[in-house]
């Protein structure tokens, strides 16, 4: 008896160790890699990444380990990277290589361009020998193919009723966008039937595996939007770990549906984004009045603020340099992000000043930088340590909702109560 509590108690403290909740990321900030493109390997040519090309540049989880000290120096308390899953790796397709890594074939192997399993199990030890967090994201609503009638032998789910029926997406129809399939004819991205119970139970124990063997902390659930919403409690809670999910587009009543016991801990505050698009971006309307009305809606409609993923760039949005010509404009927006209700994340190579388009022009190698310590870089580690020093030193600062105090046409004044 004495024997099996303390087994029973030492896996308790293990699961506890590692996995982390919602209430344990709420006051973590959060930097973005995409795994490919955040560090090369010693003695590799770095010269030859053109992200236009659509290619393979060489970060792996091994480089990103060997360069956590930018990212903690920086004052961040978690990363986020690429899907670990095996992707496509057939001929060259219409839209290049996956080295973005959202091109999942079989999702059960890991995607060995990235590395072994043991050096994602350093990453992971890494990170949080170093008290920091691990959120991985995940692709479960679609395999990838390059052609609308795939080989399903080569995916993790081989069955044909383990996937919905090709049909184009109609974005003007939920049921559409859940069960048709996104991608197009040249790469096309079969959906999976999350509807079906062998899915249910297949990603259910797939997801609890990953996440215990990799000690994995969080998860970032890419389309979480293109998926039925009933299927998220499922798999979170098989996880056990915190889940933010993309819900992509500014439609704040659809958006707010995806948080709560319904479905996710917490969704990438896109409503947000637009809003501070709108106030802050030069040439743009710089309407404040977007962001203090996207607030009150915020407070009123998400079931917890606080959890809410608040972000300025991401690998699916033009640069803030791309959209806006005024470095202070950037800033001003990074204040937000950092100290409003809200988990911060940065899209890597933000500090850089980075100024790509949409995608590919978006996922530009780190390295060219040389990991420099902009103003930029400076102006977020601010921001960073006095996040964490309120977080950390005051009772109430977290948990506290933004009220806004006063506006004008040029500013907004809010507080958080400590
Ligand atoms: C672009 O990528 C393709 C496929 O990997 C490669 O054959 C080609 O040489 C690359 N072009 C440049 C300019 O790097
Ligand atoms: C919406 O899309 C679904 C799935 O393709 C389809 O069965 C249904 O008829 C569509 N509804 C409307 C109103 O077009
Ligand atoms: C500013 O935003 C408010 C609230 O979203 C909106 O009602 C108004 O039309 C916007 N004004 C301009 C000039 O875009
Ligand atoms: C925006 O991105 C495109 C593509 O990367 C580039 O051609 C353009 O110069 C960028 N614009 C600015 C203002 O940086
Ligand atoms: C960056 O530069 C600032 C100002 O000189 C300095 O205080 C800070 O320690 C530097 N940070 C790093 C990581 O070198
Ligand atoms: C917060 O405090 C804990 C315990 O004192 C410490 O381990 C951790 O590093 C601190 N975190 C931050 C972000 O300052
Ligand atoms: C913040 O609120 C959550 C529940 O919403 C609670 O679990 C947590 O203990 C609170 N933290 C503080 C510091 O009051």
């Amino acid at each position: 008896m004495i024997a099996f509590l303390n087994i029973f108690l030492a896996l308790s403290l293990f699961r506890s160790a590692f996995a982390a909740t919602a209430e344990q990321w709420r006051g973590r900030s959060i930097y973005q890699v995409i795994t490919d493109r955040y560090a090369l390997p010693q003695g590799a040519d770095a010269t030859k990444c053109d992200p236009a090309n659509q290619t393979w540049c060489g970060g792996t989880w091994n480089t990103i380990r060997e360069n956590l000290d930018y990212i903690q120096n920086a004052g961040f308390t978690a990363i986020w990277i690429s899907p670990v899953s095996q992707n496509y790796e057939g001929p060259r397709s219409a839209y290049g290589d996956a080295y973005h890594g959202y091109w999942i074939a079989d999702a059960t192997q890991l995607n060995d361009r990235f590395g072994t399993a043991d050096d994602l199990k350093a990453l992971s030890d890494e990170v949080h020998r170093r008290g920091m967090y691990l959120m991985v994201d995940v692709v479960v609503n679609n395999v990838m193919s390059t052609s609308l009638t795939p080989d399903l032998s080569t995916f993790m789910f081989k069955e044909q009723s383990q996937y919905h029926t090709y049909c184009p997406v109609d974005y003007s129809n939920l049921t559409s966008e859940q069960n048709c399939w996104l991608g197009d004819d040249k790469v096309p991205l079969p959906d999976v039937n999350t509807q079906d119970s062998t899915v249910v139970s297949g990603y259910t124990s797939w997801i609890k595996t990953l996440v215990e063997t990799y000690n994995i902390d969080g998860l970032r659930i890419d389309a979480a939007k293109h998926v039925n919403v009933d299927f998220w409690p499922q798999f979170c809670g098989a996880a056990g770990v915190f889940c933010i999910g993309e819900v992509f587009g500014d439609d704040i009543d659809f958006a707010s549906q995806y948080q709560g016991p319904q479905a996710l801990d917490s969704i990438l505050q896109y409503p947000m984004y637009g809003a501070l698009v709108d106030a802050f971006a030069i040439p743009g309307p710089q309407n404040m009045s977007a962001m203090t009305d996207m607030i009150a809606q915020s407070k009123a409609k998400f079931k917890d603020p606080g959890l809410l993923g608040n972000f300025l760039e991401n690998q699916d949005l033009p640069r803030w340099a791309n959209i806006s010509v005024d470095v202070q404009s950037l800033w001003n927006a990074m204040v937000f992000s950092f100290m409003s209700d809200g988990i911060p994340i940065v899209y890597y190579g933000q500090e850089q000043g980075f100024a790509g388009n949409a995608d590919p022009f978006n996922r530009e190698p780190l390295w060219p930088s040389q990991y420099a310590n902009t103003s930029t870089y400076q102006f977020m580690t601010t921001l960073n340590t006095l996040r964490n020093f309120l977080v950390n030193s005051t009772d109430n600062w977290l948990n506290s909702s933004m009220e806004v105090l006063t506006t004008t046409s040029n500013g907004l004044l809010f507080s958080k109560v400590l």
